[in-house]
């Protein structure tokens, strides 16, 4: 008898692919936060009505050692509303490193303010303090530092150049990590997480702004509650307009129950970069992210910059992984290059100033960090790295 069907058709092989596809980012998920959003869905109403997320914040305050600490949707309302408390509005610029997410410098234009883009540091791939200094303008009303990838900049030259304009601490991407002591989020006027799905402490989506400053806290608890301070809660009084911007209970009891683990995640960060440091150490011309005297880098996403000499745009390097079913992303594309900043004449500027940045995205991906890696995988993404470069080592 004939046997119909010996190999895999196209469908199958295509459906096997994706199964063993290594995924770029995603998180650690156990029973203790099943368990802490099960109480919740009972518990969390009536007179328990929201406890969970209240907890959520002295908890997370506590980690911080800051005074405040308010549960948002995600980051995104908690960087608007950091930008809202400061009062800024028209007439202000707000200076943003050019490689971050859209959303650290989307909420500028939320407030009617300006964005001016400044480039980044060649080793730490934060804020540059020397362009820091260039973009400093008589407008300038804040200064937003992003912690790429888990990194910090050096924010002792960023304070010296700030001399007094606000900071906001975008921490979307590193908590637990720490520069000279200081925990990653407490180093400017205002701090700023995201729980989306993708970073190491989850709440599917969530964020979290902190400060110490107590004209800050006040100002962001009546702004997030439709203008309403604790104080008026049983009463339907308005006394300014605001925003809805507060995070569920059930949302609030899964952070719960990740920051109680928070120490055994970053552990996880820590071991999934070493094992790519060890496998990638023999492969001249890579860089892998920064680290220095004084940081604790939390390795969000492992990130790959290959040496010039290897002639590999990003996107091509992302194609090659894909063929191996392996998932990356770029690094972050300069701000400036948006077409959503198009409009914006100080894009334009930027794109001309800011090289670091171009270059750096050019010829750099994120490799696959998610929680739930494990080492044979990270063998496999070497491996298909390691064969990508092969034909061009002698170029290096
Ligand atoms: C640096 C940075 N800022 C802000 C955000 C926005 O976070 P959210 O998605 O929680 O709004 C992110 C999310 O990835 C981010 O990476």
């Amino acid at each position: 008898m004939i046997e119909s069907k010996t190999v895999p058709d196209v469908e199958e092989r295509a459906a096997l692919r994706e199964r063993d596809r290594i995924p770029v980012a995603g998180p650690w998920v156990t029973d203790l936060e099943v368990r802490y959003v099960a109480e919740a869905a009972a518990n969390d109403w009536y007179t328990h009505a929201g406890e969970s997320v209240g907890l959520f914040e002295t908890e997370f305050a506590d980690y911080l050692g800051t005074d405040f600490a308010a549960a948002v949707p995600h980051c995104t309302s908690a960087l608007h509303l950091a930008m809202l408390a400061l009062g800024l509005g028209p007439g202000d610029e707000v200076i943003v490193p050019e490689s971050t997410w859209v959303a650290t410098a989307a909420p500028v234009t939320y407030v009617g303010a300006t964005p001016v883009f400044a480039d980044i540091d060649a080793d730490t791939w934060c804020l540059s303090p020397e362009s820091l200094a260039r973009c400093v303008s008589s407008r300038t009303a804040a200064i937003v530092t992003v912690d790429l990838y888990g990194g910090i900049p050096d924010m002792a030259d960023v304070r010296s150049v700030a001399a007094g304009i606000p900071i906001i601490e975008d921490a979307a991407q590193a908590i637990g990590g720490k520069l000279d002591g200081r925990l990653a989020g407490t180093l400017g006027d205002i701090g700023t997480f995201s729980f989306h799905g993708t970073k190491t402490l989850t709440t599917g989506e969530g964020g979290m702004v902190v400060t110490d400053r107590s004209d800050l806290a006040e100002r962001i608890q009546r702004l997030r509650d439709h203008g309403r301070t604790p104080a008026d809660h049983r009463f339907f009084t308005t006394e300014e307009l605001g925003f809805k911007y507060r995070m569920s209970s059930l949302q609030a009891a899964f952070g719960r129950a990740q920051l109680a683990r928070i120490d055994e995640l970053l552990d996880k960060k820590q071991q999934i970069f070493a094992w790519y440091e060890e496998r990638l150490a023999d492969v001249p011309g890579l860089e892998l992210n920064h680290r220095r005297d004084g940081l604790t880098n939390t390795f969000w996403m492992v990130t790959a910059v290959l040496h010039p000499d290897y002639r590999l745009r990003a996107r091509r390097m992302m194609e090659l992984f894909d063929l191996h079913s392996v998932d990356t992303r770029p690094f972050l594309p300069p701000l400036s290059s948006l077409p959503a900043f198009a409009g914006y004449h100080t894009a334009v500027t930027a794109a001309r100033r800011n090289k670091t940045a171009y270059d750096i995205a050019s010829r750099s991906i994120n490799l696959p960090s998610a929680l739930m890696l494990t080492e044979a995988q990270v063998d496999r993404v070497c491996d298909v790295l390691h064969t990508i470069l092969r034909p061009r080592k002698e170029l290096s």
